[in-house]
């Protein structure tokens, strides 16, 4: 067993599956290309068989994103194995991802088959998968919860059947660090053949034990652990896998094992999936929370002004966090604004460089200390690439606490200047009521939050919204910067109707 751990991102399929979060296929393809750039070995891109436009998004991924296998899901039938194939068929390197459940409970009620049926579906599925690619990694669904007899027999079998990766979920996240120690202990253990493919875990956080789960995993010989960025996911989300990263680093000295990231990478990666997926970190989430490298009590500040070591076992530096040191300010220059840009990681194009200059010097006007942090707020806005079918131009509000509300907004819309204007509850009711008058959508506002992006009363303030049509109940996320905070709310309006918009193209 080599000492070199695998790390499989599923925030594009796993994370995904959050609820209200949806993303469209160019979101994918920004996200997996960060992705690549932190050095993650596979992504997963999706599950193609579920809609069209999931299996769009995942052809997508794989035709732009190089550096990193691109897998697919699919369950242990030939028609999802088929499907999973054509949409990852042009990726550098692609990975059909099949799984069955394997528990009894699920044997009985969900898939209503025995323990040989389900045997034999699942050396099927592999067997025809190596038909197509010889990367093929085979899932026990709620394996944490299988006969481990049984679970071993499978295992053997799909690697004879040709599996290259074998994946032991913990698919409700029930499963305690020792106990998960104990499995895939006793895989390594039992199963005859498995030196020939790696040992995978998936996690979920329902107990919040997913990332120590995996990490016993690793100490117990897996060399491939899964999850997502911000721990995203279904229910309670899955391992975050930036704080599997950081532990593995941090306590090198203890696991013994190394991965391929670019450590720098891990807090753009974070933000970009926030603000693509409408799920704010909280503050003091570990790794890439806002607080998670705060020293507030005066004991710790004492402590890490006289020596970092006191109380920092890791620097923001490391994952990439920018220091919110004052850089650039009204007089600051195209020049010395490309450089920051470097500085902190960003080689835009001469196209996204220009929008996001032209937003800095208007914010320039606006506030007179610009961080790092603002900077960056504003080029995540600049360089998310989508095609706007609705471009605010202004918005004029009348507001009070004696009077209604009411707004004038004016957008361009293909081009062509649309005016309505409405009243409401309060100011953003009111402009977005009179959104909807433009484009004649029936949204539902199932959430709105603002955060600062820094401290002080210039500071740019950051929207975020979650539309629900009406008619499908489909969801959409929308994001918007501005010091302004009526027109951050109006500009992430905005964006999530355009993102309606491509998906109606489409
Ligand atoms: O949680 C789970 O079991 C899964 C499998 C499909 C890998 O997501
Ligand atoms: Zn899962």
């Amino acid at each position: 067993m080599g000492n070199r751990v695998y790390l499989f991102d599923t925030t594009l399929r796993d994370g995904e599956q959050s609820p209200g979060v949806n993303l469209n296929a160019d979101e994918k393809v920004q996200i997996a290309n960060q992705l690549a750039k932190l050095g993650i070995d596979i992504i997963e891109a999706g599950f193609p068989v579920t809609s069209p436009g999931d299996f769009e998004a995942v052809k997508a991924v794989a035709k732009k994103v190089k550096g990193a296998a691109v897998a697919a899901l699919a369950r242990a039938n030939f028609n999802d194995i088929d499907t999973a194939w054509e949409a990852i068929k042009d990726a550098e390197q692609p990975r059909i991802h099949t799984f069955i459940a394997t528990s009894d409970i699920h044997l009985k009620y969900k898939l209503k088959k025995n323990r040989e049926q389900v045997l034999d579906m699942a050396v099927a599925a592999v067997k025809y998968a190596c038909k197509y690619t010889s990367d093929v990694e085979f899932s026990a669904e709620d394996a944490s919860r299988s006969d481990i007899d049984y679970l071993c027999k499978i295992i053997e079998a799909v690697i004879d059947a040709g599996a290259k990766v074998v994946n032991i979920p913990d698919t409700v996240g029930y499963a305690t660090p020792e106990e998960f120690y104990e499995l895939i202990s006793a895989i390594m253990k039992k199963v005859p053949n498995v030196g020939n493919a790696i040992i995978s875990v998936h996690c979920h956080d329902d107990l919040g034990l997913a990332v120590a789960n995996s990490l016993a995993a690793v100490s117990a010989g897996a060399r491939q652990v899964e999850g997502t960025i911000n721990g995203i996911g279904e229910r309670a989300g899955n391992a975050a896998l930036e704080e599997i990263i950081m532990a593995i680093h941090t306590r090198r000295d203890r696991y013994k094992v190394v991965t391929s990231v670019n450590t720098k990478e891990i807090y753009r990666t974070s933000r970009l999936i926030s603000s693509l997926t409408g799920m704010p970190v909280q503050h003091n989430k570990a790794i890439v929370g806002k607080n998670a490298f705060a020293h507030e009590s005066g004991i710790h500040q004492d402590g890490v002004l006289k020596e970092r070591a006191t109380y920092e076992i890791m620097n923001p530096e490391m994952v990439g966090i920018p220091q919110s040191s004052l850089v650039l300010g009204k007089h600051s220059g195209r020049h010395a604004f490309r450089e920051r840009l470097a500085e902190l990681g960003y080689n835009l194009t001469d196209e996204e460089l220009d929008k996001a200059f032209k937003r800095f010097k208007e914010l320039t006007s606006k506030k007179k200390e610009i961080s790092d942090s603002d900077i960056e707020a504003i080029v995540t806005e600049e360089t998310i690439k989508i095609d706007n079918k609705y471009v605010l131009d202004y918005i004029h509000i009348s507001s009070g606490n004696t009077i209604v509300p009411t707004a004038t907004v004016v957008i361009t819309v293909d081009g062509e200047k649309k005016k309505a204007a409405s009243w409401g509850d309060g100011p953003v009711d009111a402009i977005y009521n009179a959104i909807d008058k433009i484009t004649n959508l029936r949204l539902i506002l199932e959430e709105y939050s603002i955060n600062a992006v820094t401290a002080g009363k210039d500071a740019l303030g950051e929207v975020v919204v979650k539309l629900r049509k009406a008619d499908n109940g489909e969801v959409y996320t929308g994001r918007g910067v501005s010091t302004d905070v009526i027109e951050a709310s109006a500009k992430a309006y905005i964006n999530a109707t355009n993102k309606i918009a491509i998906n109606q193209k489409k």
